[in-house]
């Protein structure tokens, strides 16, 4: 009973969780501090749509309040103040002055914060951060961002790069020294190959340990008895009677074992078998 209502609250806590948004955030237990992202961002795209251009601008702020308002430009041509991430889409045909064709919020601070989603990226997070936001419909699409921040520590780029929109799906990807884990999940990324000290990690040691353990006692042992009895041959092996008798202890053991399983078994086929 309360195994089967356990199961899917366990399973829930492997999913990544939508926890309230700030820059200084944890996922997975992987924590980040992407407050040096804060502030006004841009990035976009040219495209040659004859006779005329079209460009993709995104102006984003993924730490502070919203990106605020633009003077000079008409209130309907750009995003509400509160909204972090925000695509538009310009039209440019000389002699007319650019035209501003759509204006789509992606995020804003009054999107849920069960629609932000945080993934880390590689094992420990040492690859960076996957940002996934649910944000607003447009024209009768829901409008998704799908913010790759790359763990970099040689990048310097000031802004975000534009990989693409379709409709209900606006690209960014980051590479910056700021996607990569704090500190803390920094120990087992330097590992190299080693890392991960998990459950099998905890088995390997104590094998390594139980190896050492006994490789030290028999040393010691035969160096104690060499000195204290000055043996020669089997006598310098440590507790010589116990480690004689040792192989039949095992094959005792695992007799008894395998008659007990074989027993059980046995037992259960005639329970079975009563009951047809
Ligand atoms: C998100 O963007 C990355 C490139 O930055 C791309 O490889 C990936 O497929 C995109 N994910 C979705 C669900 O579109």
């Amino acid at each position: 009973m309360h195994l089967r209502r356990g199961f899917p609250a366990v399973l829930l806590l492997c999913l990544p969780r939508a926890a309230a948004w700030t820059c200084d955030l944890t996922a997975s237990s992987i924590s980040y501090d992407l407050s040096p992202l804060s502030g006004l961002r841009r990035t976009g795209r040219d495209s040659s749509t004859p006779p005329s251009t079209s460009q993709a601008r995104v102006e984003l702020d993924l730490c502070g309040e919203g990106i605020g308002v633009e003077e000079g430009v008409p209130e309907e041509d750009q995003c509400e103040p509160g909204t972090k991430v925000c695509l538009r889409m310009i039209n440019h045909k000389p002699p007319h002055a650019e035209r501003v064709i759509s204006v789509i919020p992606f995020w804003t601070t009054s999107t849920p914060d069960d629609n932000v989603w945080t993934t880390p990226m590689g094992r420990k997070g040492q690859e960076g951060l996957k940002v996934w936001v649910e944000g607003p419909e447009y024209a009768g699409t829901k409008q998704n961002l799908n913010l790759t921040l790359l763990c970099s520590t040689s990048a310097t780029e000031p802004d975000p790069t534009f990989v693409s929109y379709v409709p209900g799906r606006l690209s960014l990807e980051w590479a910056t020294p700021d996607a990569c884990p704090r500190s803390g999940g920094i120990i087992g990324g330097g590992g190299g190959g080693g890392g991960g000290f998990g459950f099998f990690g905890f088995i390997k040691f104590l094998f390594w340990v139980g190896l050492v353990g006994l490789v030290l006692y028999f040393a010691i042992g035969i160096l104690y008895n060499h000195q204290q009895y000055s043996a020669r041959g089997w006598d310098l092996v440590p507790h010589r009677d116990f480690w004689r008798e040792f192989p039949v202890l095992v094959q005792d053991l695992f007799g008894h074992v395998f008659t007990n399983v074989r027993g059980g078994g046995g037992g259960s086929r005639g329970g079975y078998s009563s009951l047809g």
